[in-house]
């Protein structure tokens, strides 16, 4: 007789992000490569083992023609994902413009476009109309995949209009948002031109979620100030129907780390680089080259070290691993080249024939490779000016488990309130207290390094992506029962 699988089902989500956690390149007719697309949300998002998960997202690639879209559809179902096609228009007006150059910045307390204020507010309603349009294509293609009791997890400040075009689909379906970023203070919200139709947007989900108290605590205040809404300890509340508003700190796959480090081909590049770097301290900054992470601010603090100590000079190196990220956006294009002066000078400054201070490679690593570096790292430098929650700050630590490095930590990075106790916390503005924190951190004696890891390790160990997603899920599913039941009150 036929043994019967009693396994349990899993739960079937659907998770909605404008970036697939593959991006697509097409070699040939019908011939696509998929790698890894880079940023914490992807990261983030690989911990949703526990779940029958599918991924509806953009694949980051223009494909006007019919066969390219079936052979890339066929290719990225293998990796359960479902593309949205988006074309170069609306990526520029959408992904580009409103999310990348308006939302983004301003969601990281940088004001909105300056320069020519009329043009400015023109394009602002034309990216507007994109942002929404876009958002209803998403719901369009979620609406084809839903099926009765799948829940469906929106992510981001590039769907922030979604929960609204899904629940007119479908009234009963099960809407969680996630903002991946910080939400900011309502002062600075406020400033949008489209406010109020985004919060309004936001709030048809049934669960909205934050990093932070703080950053759920602004939302809620912008529902009030702005809407006129009541905020209540569990959300807002609008004619007696109540959104769950609260926080899930986000954590990383903390064992993927912790298990690639006895990976021989891992060992194999940490060796290379004790060899490479013998006899000096290795400081580490791994970040999308963002204008919220601070780059130029820690490599101003890493000279103003440098000049300030003249014995570390041939003693440490910075290595600055910083992945181009929306390479169309002017103001990426601007911090590029800014970088890349900076860099030049300080190497021609402090560097010798046989040796540079900064090691600056604008690319992305592989897994194995970051996982190494991770490993040999004496002082990892976040110095992020604004971040929603700083991933690399967790993988950093978990990587750290026999070196017991140091790592300094912005203030206004979420995981400062998750890792703040262990790390060294820096205002990324201030470069001469980084600077003083870096000559601290390299002369920190062993006991209290290890006292300070520990702190870290146990924190990313049992907060992890895993753990965060189930909390999620779980919240969302129980949240929905309790608004109808107070809907009926
Ligand atoms: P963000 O989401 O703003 O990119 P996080 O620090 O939360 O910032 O997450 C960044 C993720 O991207 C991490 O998982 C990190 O390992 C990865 N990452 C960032 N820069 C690089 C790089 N140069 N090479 C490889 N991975 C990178
Ligand atoms: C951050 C955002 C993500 C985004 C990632 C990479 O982590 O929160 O939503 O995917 O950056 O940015 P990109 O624009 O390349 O998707």
């Amino acid at each position: 007789c036929q043994r019967q699988d009693v396994r349990p089902t899993k739960q079937r989500l659907l998770v909605v992000t404008n970036r697939l956690p593959v991006s697509a390149t097409r070699r040939g007719e019908g011939l696509w490569q998929l790698e890894m697309s880079v940023g914490g949300l992807v990261t983030a998002l690989l911990g949703l083992k526990e779940f029958d998960a599918r991924w509806i997202g953009w694949a980051g690639v223009n494909v006007p023609d019919d066969v390219g879209r079936k052979t890339l559809t066929n290719a990225l179902a293998q990796k359960r994902c479902i593309p949205v096609f988006l074309d170069e228009a609306m990526v520029h007006q959408y992904y580009n413009g409103y999310c990348n150059n308006i939302l983004w910045p301003l969601f990281h307390y940088l004001p909105l476009p300056q320069e020519d204020r009329l043009a400015t507010t023109r394009s602002f309603q034309s990216q507007f109309d994109a942002y929404k349009k876009a958002n209803q294509m998403f719901a369009e293609v979620v609406n084809q995949h839903y099926e009765e009791g799948d829940v469906v997890w929106c992510h981001d400040y590039h769907l922030m209009f979604l929960p609204k075009c899904l629940k007119e689909y479908n009234k009963n379906m099960k809407v969680g948002w996630f903002l991946h970023t910080p939400f900011p203070s309502s002062e600075i919200h406020r400033t949008l031109p489209s406010r109020s139709e985004l919060l309004r947007s936001v709030l048809v989900a049934d669960l909205v979620g934050f990093h932070t108290y703080d950053y759920a605590r602004h939302f809620v205040s912008a529902c009030t100030r702005i809407l006129g809404l009541e905020g209540t300890p569990e959300g807002v509340e609008d004619q007696g129907k109540l959104t769950r508003v609260a926080a899930f700190p986000i954590g990383i796959d903390s064992e993927r780390f912790i298990r690639a480090l006895e990976l021989p081909q891992v060992k194999d590049h940490m060796k290379e680089l004790k060899q490479r770097f013998a006899g000096r301290k290795v400081m580490l900054g791994v970040d999308r080259l963002d204008m919220i992470k601070g780059i130029p601010q820690k490599i101003l603090a890493f000279e103003k070290f440098l000049e300030e100590n003249p014995h570390w000079r041939d003693r440490v190196v910075l290595l600055q691993i910083a992945v181009p990220t929306r390479t169309d956006v002017p103001e990426y294009q601007k911090l590029t080249s800014q970088v890349h002066e900076i860099v030049g000078r300080i190497n021609g400054r402090f560097g010798t024939l046989t040796a540079v201070p900064i090691h600056h490679l604008d690319r992305s690593l592989d897994f194995h490779a970051l996982c190494a570096l991770y490993a040999v790292t004496d002082v990892a430098l976040v110095t992020s000016l604004r971040d929603g929650m700083n991933l690399v700050s967790y993988e950093f630590v978990a990587c750290q488990a026999s070196k017991k490095g140091v790592l300094i930590l912005s203030e206004f990075a979420g995981a400062a309130q998750s890792l703040g106790a262990g790390a060294i916390l820096v205002n990324p503005w201030n470069i001469t207290e980084v600077a003083s924190s870096i000559s601290y951190a390299l002369d920190m004696p062993a006991d209290e390094r290890e006292k300070r890891h520990q702190h870290n390790f146990k924190h990313v160990t049992t907060h992890t992506s895993q753990e965060w997603a189930a909390t999620f899920v779980s919240e969302l599913n129980d949240t929905i029962v309790e608004a109808q039941l107070r809907t009926r009150q």
